[in-house]
């Protein structure tokens, strides 16, 4: 069979997918096709991608499309399209809209990709993980969102200027939804292996536990116009990479839990282990009382939202 490359496809060439597909073509992941329903954007920015590949000399194609054959047969595709946060609008106000898009994108890409791993991103994160999954009837191994990569990035920054430390040396676990209802769990957070707890006081860590929590909203009040998009797309590009060469590693993802944490049928940010397969393992762990408080608070936010979308008929 001649050689071929890994192929990811990313749906939605805003902000969050042309990012993407910038970042994951810089790091030699593969081809990437570059979708967008607006197909001059996305065959705009699949160019522009690619001539800085003559720049940066990565070898992967680049190319942007509205057509979903072009899509077929990729090992990974990222779902970004959707609506992004603006200033006033929640990402639970988002719910009706994007899982229409959700949707109808998912029924696409189990056509045209029936085999691929796929990342969800479109927000509210948790809800629409869990349309895709119904929509596209993939097991749950092929079927992840990404949140706490991007939380725990938000939290590990925060701390490592708060210390005047190298981020590589941060290292912290989020768990739960998405953004304000996360569950960061200082007491597992270590700086080169040093516990947080004794280089900080529980004061300043709390602080910085909202800050992150916060940390979406600030860059949406900032920007005015739309959502982040630089950490989203590095974050996504952590977990494609994971995938694509089976580095088997445990990063924070919402994961679809049959049993784990005592939850079933919903999508939630829990440790797992990333390898070829794409989720092989849940991880679970103990929870302190208050942990598991949080955590069970921040369930409740997800099974909500999951509520409201069999309310909403979506
Ligand atoms: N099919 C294909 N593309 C679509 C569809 C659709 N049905 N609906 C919307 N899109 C495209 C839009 O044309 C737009 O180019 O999705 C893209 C979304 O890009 P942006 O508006 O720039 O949004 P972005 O900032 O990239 O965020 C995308 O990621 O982090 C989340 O909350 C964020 O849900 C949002 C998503």
């Amino acid at each position: 069979m001649p050689f071929r490359r890994k192929k990811i496809s990313i749906i939605g060439a805003g902000q969050v997918g042309a990012t993407c597909a910038l970042v994951a073509a810089s790091r030699d992941l593969g081809d990437v096709v570059l979708l967008d329903r607006a197909e001059g954007m996305a065959k705009g920015k699949a160019l522009d991608i690619l001539q800085a590949g003559a720049v940066q000399l990565f070898d992967g194609t680049v190319r942007g499309t509205a057509d979903y054959a072009d899509t077929a047969g990729s090992d990974m595709v990222v779902l970004t399209a959707g609506s992004p946060r603006r200033p006033g609008l929640t990402r639970d106000d988002l719910l009706a809209i994007n899982a229409d898009v959700v949707a109808s994108c998912c029924r696409e890409i189990k056509r045209t990709s029936p085999e691929a791993v796929v990342i969800v991103v479109t927000n509210p994160l948790d809800a629409m993980a869990f349309v895709a999954k119904r929509e596209l009837g993939f097991p749950r191994e092929r079927v992840l969102g990404m949140a706490g990569v991007l939380d725990s990035a938000r939290f590990h920054s925060f701390v490592a200027e708060e210390l005047s430390v190298s981020v590589r040396d941060v290292q912290a676990l989020v768990l739960g939804g998405h953004g304000d209802s996360m569950v960061p769990m200082p007491r597992h957070c270590f700086v080169g292996g040093v516990p947080l707890t004794q280089l900080l006081s529980l004061e300043r860590i709390t602080a910085l536990v909202e800050h992150a929590r916060r940390g979406g909203d600030e860059i949406v009040g900032l920007l005015e116009t739309g959502s982040a998009f630089y950490a989203p797309a590095a974050s996504i590009v952590q977990m494609v990479e994971a995938v694509l060469k089976n580095q088997r590693r445990i990063l924070p993802c919402a994961a679809y839990l049959e049993g784990e944490y005592g939850v079933s049928g919903l999508f939630v940010g829990v440790p797992c282990l990333l390898g070829g397969g794409g989720l092989e393992k849940v991880c679970e762990m103990e929870l302190d009382e208050t942990e598991r408080a949080a955590f069970e608070h921040s369930v409740g936010r997800v099974r909500a939202l999951v509520d409201d979308l069999a309310r909403l008929g979506l």
